[in-house]
């Protein structure tokens, strides 16, 4: 059994396809030992209480320096003694000592298809309005294990989705989070559970079956 952790900031729909993923079997060998939040009251927590999972929150408000921030971060993570670190919408900076840690046991879901609209600054809502500025026709979704760089870690999957004429920001984050995150993410772990990925040279290989 895969033991999963996964970190979140907001209205926890990622979380939501995994929990259901487990649920109906599209996820095997795998349990959410717990979901942490860096902030209090959100929709992601609810979700993980619905489901009898631990939802821990550690909002980083509550600690006067950064560095005791991580180590609460870490503590909680490691006393969950989890096999992989899957982030669905965390806004946080994983410390670098975690990153290194737990060295291609974390995955990270990014709304476009890496390495466009990517890196610092490129996050939520702000992916897609870069990504109408620019008119490309074609966006997406990549999931990608986290590295000490920038949405830089070896790519797992992505998945394109259209980019339509009069869409809104708003309009084209819900079509990649139904057209490609809520499909990619669970399979990733499904794969990651089932021991079909491997990282050869900071690219992932998919083992022939
Ligand atoms: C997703 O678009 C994810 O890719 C991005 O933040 C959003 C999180 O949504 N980084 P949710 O909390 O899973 O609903």
């Amino acid at each position: 059994m895969l033991r999963v952790v996964v970190c979140v900031s907001g209205g926890g729909t990622n979380l939501q396809a995994i929990l259901d993923a487990v649920d109906d079997g599209r996820i095997t060998n795998t349990q959410i030992v717990g979901v942490i939040s860096n902030n209090p009251g959100v929709r992601a927590l609810e979700r993980a209480r619905q489901h009898n999972v631990p939802g821990i929150c550690i909002s980083p408000k509550e600690y006067e320096k950064r560095e005791a921030f991580h180590q609460a971060l870490t503590e909680t993570i490691d006393g969950l003694n989890p096999d992989l670190i899957v982030l669905a919408g965390f806004l946080v900076k994983i410390p670098e000592e975690l990153v290194r840690k737990y060295s291609n046991r974390i995955v990270n879901i990014h709304p476009s298809l890496i390495p466009s609209f990517c890196g610092v600054g490129y996050y939520g809502l702000k992916v897609h309005e870069k990504a109408l500025e620019r008119g490309v026709k074609l966006t997406g979704a990549t999931v990608h294990f986290v590295n000490e760089g920038m949405d830089e870690g070896p790519i797992i999957a992505q998945k394109s989705v259209a980019v339509e004429d009069d869409d809104t920001p708003e309009i084209l984050q819900r079509r990649v989070m139904e057209q490609a995150e809520w499909i990619l993410l669970p399979q990733a772990i499904d794969d990651i559970a089932n021991g079909r990925i491997r990282v050869v040279d900071n690219k992932v290989k998919r083992t022939v079956e």
